[in-house]
């Protein structure tokens, strides 16, 4: 949070608003994407992602203030199951609860496409998104090795059961702003 924010009492959360992520986003999302990962995505990436969007098979989602795009997040639909492909925030939104209202969207959307589990992998480095993702329900179910890099294993995480109502109620509690 800046400090002009901080003073005003302001955090990245008032007045965002989330929408499906477009290629008209894709200029504000390579730098982030970049700052991001040690393997970022690249442009085409992103636009045969977006392609499968709009046949779709994902979801992807954009975290704007104003005009200003704060985060992005992706899932992609196999089988029953929702897999988060991406999900990030600008260094100077983090920690004001924008990747929650992006994890809790894309979980209602997989909730409302009658999927029954989510699922996805992390690096074993990165234990903040291991937070994130475990405040959602998700639990390592195993080991990828040499996933990242051919170097670093991934953890694979699921929370299975999200159509249950104590799931849905959880999600509502973790981010009323996303409750269906
Ligand atoms: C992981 C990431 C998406 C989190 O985004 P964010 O908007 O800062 O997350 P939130 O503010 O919603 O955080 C929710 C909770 O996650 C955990 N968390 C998030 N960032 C954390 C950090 N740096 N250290 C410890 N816990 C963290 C905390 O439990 C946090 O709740 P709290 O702030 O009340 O303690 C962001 O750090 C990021 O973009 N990282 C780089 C990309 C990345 O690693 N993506 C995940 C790939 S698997």
């Amino acid at each position: 949070m800046s400090v002009l924010s901080r003073l005003l009492g302001k955090s990245a959360t008032d007045g965002m608003t989330v929408e499906p992520l477009r290629k008209k986003h894709l200029a504000d999302v390579m730098p982030i994407e970049h700052a991001s990962y040690p393997k970022p995505w690249s442009a085409n990436v992103f636009q045969s992602e977006l392609e499968m969007f709009r046949r779709g098979e994902r979801t992807y989602l954009a975290a704007l203030q104003g005009r200003a795009l704060m985060g992005y997040a992706g899932m992609l639909y196999a089988g029953d199951d929702g897999h988060v492909t991406n999900i990030a925030v600008g260094a100077r939104y983090q920690r004001q609860g924008v990747a929650t209202r992006l994890l809790a969207e894309l979980a209602w959307a997989a909730i409302e496409r009658g999927s029954t589990g989510l699922t996805l992998e992390v690096r074993v480095s990165n234990t903040s998104a291991q937070a994130l993702y475990e405040r959602f329900g998700f639990e390592s179910a195993g080991i990828r090795k040499n996933y990242y890099e051919n170097v670093e294993d991934a953890i694979v995480m699921w929370r299975h059961g999200i159509l249950d109502a104590s799931y849905r109620a959880r999600l509502r509690e973790l981010c009323p702003e996303a409750a269906r």
